[in-house]
């Protein structure tokens, strides 16, 4: 199953997901070997902090389970730069379905 991330320099990286597990924890896992992937996620997936996000590809976004209430508020709180394919990735888990995914880091994401 592959992620595929844009960085903020605008490179592709196409990244091994696993299955059940967060696109922010993807992300940061892979970070380890490639900086440019390098994600703040500050609060560790508690919706607190809005720096987990990501552009959602424009062929994505309707497969993706939509944002709780929850999401919104905190992207309507927290997140500059906000466009309607937001999404904070640590609310986005892997399935099948979304094998190939493609996001892009967003101002603000990085540490
Ligand atoms: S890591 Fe803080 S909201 Fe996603």
């Amino acid at each position: 199953m592959k992620l595929r991330v844009t960085d903020r320099e605008g490179h592709d990286h196409e990244i091994d997901a696993i299955e059940g597990w967060r696109v922010m924890e993807i992300i940061r896992d892979h970070a380890m070997q490639t900086p440019a992937l390098a994600i703040k996620a500050e609060c560790g997936a508690a919706l607190a902090c809005g720096t987990c996000h990501v552009y959602v590809d424009a062929d994505w976004v309707d497969r993706l389970v939509p944002p709780t209430a929850e999401e919104t508020e905190r992207m309507e709180e927290d997140v500059f730069a906000l466009e309607d394919n937001s999404r904070l990735s640590c609310q986005i888990l892997m399935t099948e379905e979304l094998d190939g995914l493609h996001v892009t880091l967003a101002p603000g994401s990085e540490p």
